[in-house]
């Protein structure tokens, strides 16, 4: 059989948790949390079930989530959505962003993305038959350059996709970022899907410069968010995306008959805990906390560093420890020091080695220590 993906090698986060695991080292490579979710959302996820919540859940979601939901984005992003019609509970961002795409992109359509970038947008786009047009962001402050964006634009051109704050680099989009944004995705009739994963990540006073706030940009913009990444639960994959009308009527055609609709008992017990706002109003601060930690523990390291400015990503740039390339690099600190990290050119056009790895602080502080007494070492 002819494969329909025939670029597809097995992920970085499959093949360096594995490694992790035969290696017993500490892993900080793949995105998740190594403590525990609020034990006050898993009762109220229990319960759930318990009241008998465990049928089909509405095909767009459970409406208490949804109206939640809206309310939230109303009083963060000042922004108007109808949880009737804009929004879909969904299998986390993964399938949000999927069904976005295989909701609009069709053969010979050009999506643009910026690399390195998280690593579902292209086999997604090629799925469906689009192309491809990846920018490469400029290491070490991986700021987009939109004169860069106009350049690639051709009438093929039907969707952007962008990341802020970034995954893996940890670089967040300024608020004129998102209005050139608005403008050229306004000028040239483009869809947008805004990963906002890590909305409520973000540091140094920062403040999040949701899709939402713009009010052209919103109109023509999936924003995809993961309750995952919020609530320290990522293996619950739950998440959602949130758009106008227009799209989100598209979007809920390809997801009818993709999963109908996701786990109830978590969307009742998620609309219960989001009422509460004082989890993710603080979650900037509690991961800031840990990345100074970390940051505080390698100062002295031989790594050079741009302190991450938003997600729970950080990364390391070893060309002054080693000329070898990222991955032989991350293979051999697992192996021999016992530490997983992911290396960043699997991102990257045409897999750009920049000498950077990337690790993930959403860990413990024994955890922490542990990791940077080895970093300290090399
Ligand atoms: C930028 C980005 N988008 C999307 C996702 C996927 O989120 P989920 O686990 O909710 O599917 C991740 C997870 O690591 C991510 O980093």
């Amino acid at each position: 059989m002819k494969t329909k993906l025939p670029q597809i090698p097995t992920s970085i986060f499959t093949i360096m948790s594995a490694m992790a695991v035969k290696h017993d080292a500490i892993n900080l490579s793949q995105g998740f949390p190594d403590f525990k979710s609020d034990p006050k959302l898993s009762a109220l996820v229990a319960k759930s079930m318990t009241d008998g919540y465990n049928q089909y859940a509405p095909m767009a979601g459970d409406i208490k989530l949804r109206e939640v939901i809206c309310d939230k984005v109303q009083r963060l992003y000042d922004a108007n959505y109808n949880a009737a019609t804009d929004i879909v509970i969904t299998a986390g961002a993964t399938q949000a962003i999927f069904t976005a795409i295989a909701a609009t992109i069709s053969k010979g359509d050009e999506v643009i993305i910026f690399t390195p970038a998280y690593d579902c947008y292209a086999p997604t786009i090629h799925l469906f038959g689009g192309n491809v047009i990846e920018l490469q962001l400029a290491s070490p402050h991986y700021t987009p350059d939109w004169d860069e964006v106009k350049k690639v634009i051709t009438s093929k051109t039907k969707m952007i996709i962008v990341n802020s704050p970034h995954n893996p680099s940890g670089m967040v989009f300024s608020e004129d970022d998102m209005l050139q944004l608005q403008h050229i995705s306004e000028a040239n009739d483009l869809i947008v899907i805004s990963d906002e994963v890590y909305e409520h990540i973000i540091f140094d006073g920062e403040i999040h410069q949701s899709a939402a706030r713009f009010l052209t940009l919103a109109k023509r913009t999936f924003i995809v968010a993961s309750f995952g990444k919020t609530f320290h639960n990522t293996g619950w994959k739950m998440g959602y995306c949130i758009g106008p009308e227009s799209l989100m009527k598209e979007f809920k055609k390809v997801h009818q008959y993709n999963v109908f609709s996701v786990n109830h008992p978590f969307q009742k017990g998620l609309a219960e805990y989001l009422q509460d706002e004082n989890h993710y109003l603080h979650l900037g601060a509690f991961y800031q906390q840990k990345r100074d930690l970390f940051l505080d523990l390698i100062k002295d390291s031989r790594f050079k560093i741009i302190p991450s400015k938003g997600t729970y990503f950080q990364l390391l740039d070893f060309s002054e420890i080693s000329n070898e390339s990222d991955m032989v690099f991350a293979e051999r600190l697992t192996k021999q020091n016992k530490l997983a990290t992911i290396p960043i050119s699997v991102f990257n056009k045409n897999k750009m080695d920049e000498k950077q790895i990337r690790v993930c602080f959403a860990k413990r502080e024994e955890t922490l220590k542990a990791a940077a007494a080895i970093l300290k070492s090399l």
